[in-house]
Formats: structure tokens, C-alpha cells, sequence
């Protein structure tokens, strides 16, 4: 136990303890930091590894920790894969050892092995379905029986969950069908996580950010560039914002929603809703299901384009 922040009148996080996953860099840097900056005590996630998820021997979780404890903040690194059961558990544990609490979990850390569909060898698809998508599901998992054990012993917590997700994941992306896969079903995972939880005090929402990072800052040169002078749009200093906001007491009632987040917007995903419709009461025909398909079609709404298509 240790870690007392000065209280400050107004901070957003003051008192609470979040991890954030793969916060050694990128946008875990940006949230960790933004916490930090609201109060939190934080537990900096990093497993150290290269863009495409190789081992790489510097974990840069230490470094943010430094620049935390620098700023008059308190945090502690964790050097785990989020996506082992081990990783995951010690996690958890790691906040509840040092901080005794955990209020807070934002589930960010990834990496791409982008290959066009055919190309594309099962390691890749293995790799990246395990990075995000268990990588959310197994700490979600841990911090959950954390809560519902307090929710038991008369504690209910105000505990908050972000994932991350991707336009890749509610669009799709050309080139990346293993990720556009996982980003999906941590929409989904969070539509369950949202319902399940809420009777344990755990607010449940995903973000669909984009920012400069080393997963964009090459693929997606010209528009990430920072300018000069003025506002540097693709900063992931501004998706934290949001992140933090949702991460906080502030936000009660808001659970089971996905925003997309870059530069200075914010935007509300509607997902899916049910189209034109039509019942016919009986069984049809292969040939009548297709006369209806066309039909219906030509009154829905066009999907919005695949990313890179
Ligand atoms: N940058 C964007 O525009 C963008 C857009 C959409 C979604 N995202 C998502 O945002 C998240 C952060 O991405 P970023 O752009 O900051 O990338 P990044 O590569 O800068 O940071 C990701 C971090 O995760 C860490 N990591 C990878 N595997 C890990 C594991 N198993 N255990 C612990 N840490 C691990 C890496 O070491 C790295 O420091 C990812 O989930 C990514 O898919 C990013």
C-alpha cells in the first residue's frame, strides 16, 4: 500500500487506481499520463514489443512511470502479456498489491500483422485474434471478479472498463481482415461486458480512436504529420480526454456505447440497428428470398465504404 496523491480540489480521477494495457508508448502513453494528470494512480502496462508483436528486450512501461512520478504522480510498471492468463491475473494484482484498489481498467495494448486476406498465414491471424481480443477478454475477466467480490462484501464499486476498438472493427480495413475481426468482436465483447456487469458497479463503454503513433505514422504519412504550429489534430494526447472522462466517476449512466475519437471530435457509433423489413408470414422460396433481398436493398441506406477500398 502506498501512493497518497496530494488531494486536489476538482481532478476528475483523484483517489482512483487504473491500469491501462500497452501504455508504455502511442496512446497508452497519452491515457497513462492524462490519469495520471486527473489524479489517478496508475499502473503502466507494457509488455515491450515490436510493431508487428516480436520481443523486443525494452519495455518502456519504466519510462512512463518515470515521467509520472516526475510530474508529482504516482504509478507502478508491469512488464506482463495481457493476453496469458499470468499476465492478465498479476495485472490486477499488481494494482490491488501496491494501491490496494482498482477503479479503473482501459484495455489498449495491440499490435498489426496486416496481410491481404490470401496471404495471410494462420501465425498472423493467431497473433493478432490473441493480442486484442483475449488480450481485452482476459484482464475484463480478472478486474470483473475483482469487482463482483467487492459488489459480494457490500462494496459496490463505481469501476469503469474502456476497449479499444477500431474504425477497422466497424468498418473493416483492406489488409487487415485479422484485425478488423478482433476489433469487431471487442464491440461485441463490450456490448456483453456492459450488460453483465453493471449489477457489480462496472460501467462498460470502446473507443474507435486514431492518432499518430508507430501503428499509423508510416502507413498513414500525409495525414499524420504534425504541423508546424497550431493544432496538431492527430495527437494522441486528444483521444485521452475521453478516455479519462469515461474512466471516471463523472460519467455514471454511460455504459455499453462505442465512440470514435481523433483530433478535436467526438462522434456517438449508432452500430446496428434493423433496416427495412419485410415478414411474409410463410416459408420462401430461394427465388422469393432474393425477389426480397432486392427489394428491401434498394430502400436501405448504403454501408459506409471498407477503409482502404
Ligand atoms: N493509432 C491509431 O490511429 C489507432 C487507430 C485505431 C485503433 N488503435 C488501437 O489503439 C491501441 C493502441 O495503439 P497505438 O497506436 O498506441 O500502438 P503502439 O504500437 O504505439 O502501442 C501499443 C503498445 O502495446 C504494447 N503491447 C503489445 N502487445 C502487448 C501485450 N501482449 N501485452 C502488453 N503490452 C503489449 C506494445 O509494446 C506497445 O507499446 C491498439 O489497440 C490499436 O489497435 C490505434
Amino acid at each position: 500500500m502506498s501512493g497518497t496523491l496530494p488531494y486536489r480540489e476538482g481532478r476528475l480521477c483523484e483517489g482512483r487506481v487504473v491500469v491501462v494495457t500497452g501504455a508504455g508508448r502511442g496512446l497508452g502513453r497519452a491515457h497513462a499520463l492524462a490519469y495520471a494528470a486527473e489524479g489517478a494512480r496508475v499502473v503502466v502496462n507494457d509488455l515491450g514489443v515490436g510493431p508487428d508483436g516480436t520481443p523486443d528486450p525494452d519495455s518502456p512501461a519504466a519510462q512512463v512511470v518515470e515521467e509520472i512520478r516526475a510530474g508529482g504522480g504516482d504509478a507502478v510498471a508491469h512488464g506482463g502479456d495481457i493476453a496469458t492468463p499470468d499476465g492478465a491475473s498479476s495485472l490486477v494484482h499488481t494494482a490491488l498489491d501496491t494501491y490496494g484498489r482498482l477503479d479503473t481498467l482501459v484495455n489498449n495494448a495491440g499490435f498489426l500483422r496486416d496481410r491481404m486476406l490470401v496471404n495471410l498465414d494462420e501465425d498472423d491471424w493467431d497473433a493478432v485474434l490473441r493480442v486484442h481480443l483475449k488480450g481485452h477478454f482476459l484482464p475484463l475477466k480478472h478486474a470483473a471478479a475483482h469487482w463482483r467480490a467487492e459488489t459480494k462484501a457490500g462494496r459496490t464499486p463505481t469501476a469503469r472498463i474502456i476497449n479499444t476498438s477500431s474504425g477497422a472493427g466497424l468498418l473493416g480495413s483492406l489488409g487487415q481482415g485479422n484485425y478488423s475481426a478482433a476489433k469487431a468482436g471487442i464491440v461485441g465483447l463490450t456490448l456483453v461486458a456492459a450488460a453483465e456487469l453493471a449489477r457489480y458497479g462496472v460501467q462498460v463503454n470502446a473507443i474507435a480512436p486514431a492518432a499518430r503513433t508507430r501503428m499509423t505514422e508510416t502507413v498513414f504519412a500525409e495525414t499524420m504529420t504534425a504541423p508546424g504550429t497550431g493544432f496538431d489534430t492527430m495527437a494522441p494526447e486528444n483521444v485521452s480526454p475521453l478516455v479519462v472522462w469515461l474512466g471516471s466517476p463523472a460519467s455514471d449512466g454511460v455504459t455499453g456505447r462505442v465512440f470514435e475519437t481523433e483530433a478535436g471530435r467526438i462522434t456517438v457509433m449508432e452500430g446496428w440497428h434493423p433496416g427495412p423489413t419485410e415478414d411474409k408470414g410463410a416459408r420462401r422460396t430461394p427465388r422469393e428470398a432474393g425477389e426480397t433481398v432486392r427489394k428491401l436493398l434498394a430502400e436501405a441506406r448504403d454501408p459506409g465504404p471498407v477503409y482502404g477500398a
